[in-house]
């Protein structure tokens, strides 16, 4: 047995946390994580004699005897990793919702994105047998690209794997965008699923980015990369000499890295097969 505090997977979740913070990503509470536990995991923390138990409709077949590992409600990214027993807990999912089974001190609960979190697990864990982890933050620059771009994701996914080499080998399933949608509930949540059954970034217009991934840092991988691009797009979009990575040069990139692009972004009429 570990300690909770102690647990490899709490401990890389706090550090996370901060890193974010530090990137201004996750300004107060913004932002929330989730981490699916495998059995030998969970065998390894010690769970509360009395869980404390939540009703929530509308819960996927496939989630239901899931353990996750979720950020509470209003916690403050900057101070996760020094609270970790009162900001971060496990829960049980149930046929009626989930059971509170371990961390979340002093009353505290799961994120308000619950649905989301719930949800898009879901979605992931049909296509991908090795999906574990949703990150959600405001990334900045990311969030100010949907003021500025059009918001139709074929068009977003083309400009941001303009902007970078890595992008296109990083995210070849380009990525998935809503437009504003008031978050936290069932509504969000089921949009966000329905653009991770064929990606696994979702950006929520005037809000933040969400990605999926195998592990903590696989998932927060593709927000950097994300974001990086999108960084450059808004230091650049509005003084460029030069209009980026051409759809051949794109196909190149696809052939040598042996990627298969999401269809009907670029022109794939000339990729060897
Ligand atoms: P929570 O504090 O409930 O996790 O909400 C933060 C957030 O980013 C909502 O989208
Ligand atoms: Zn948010």
């Amino acid at each position: 047995m570990t300690a909770f505090v102690e647990h490899k997977v709490i401990k890389e979740l706090g550090d996370l946390a901060y890193t974010m913070w530090k990137m201004g990503w996750d300004e107060k509470n913004g932002g929330n994580i989730s981490y699916l536990l495998s059995a030998d995991e969970l065998s390894e923390f010690i769970l509360d004699e009395n869980p404390r138990t939540f009703v929530l409709n509308g819960i996927p077949e496939n989630m239901i005897g899931k353990y996750i590992v979720i950020t509470a409600s209003g916690s403050n990214f900057r101070l996760i990793k020094d609270f970790l027993e009162e900001t971060v807990g496990i829960i049980k999912v149930t046929e009626k919702g989930y059971e509170i089974i371990a961390g979340f001190q002093q009353d505290n609960k799961p994120t308000s994105e619950i649905y989301m979190h719930l949800l898009s697990h879901s979605a992931r864990l049909d296509v991908d047998a090795n999906h574990r982890v949703i990150v959600h933050n405001h990334a900045t620059e990311i969030s100010a690209m949907t003021f500025v771009h059009e918001l139709e994701e074929k068009a977003f996914s083309r400009t941001l794997w303009g902007i970078i080499t890595e992008c296109i080998v990083v995210f070849p399933d380009g990525v998935g965008v809503l437009p504003w949608m008031v978050c936290g509930n069932e509504e969000i949540g089921k949009c966000t699923a329905e653009k991770l059954t064929y990606c696994r970034i979702v950006i929520w217009s005037h809000h933040g980015i969400l990605t999926s991934g195998s592990s903590l840092n696989d998932a927060f991988g593709l927000i950097e990369t994300v974001n990086k691009a999108a960084k450059i797009y808004m230091q650049t979009f509005d003084k460029r000499m030069t209009s980026g990575i051409t759809d051949e040069e794109l196909v190149e990139l696809c052939e040598f890295f042996e990627v298969t692009p999401r269809e009907g972004i670029i022109e794939t009429s000339t990729m060897e097969r």
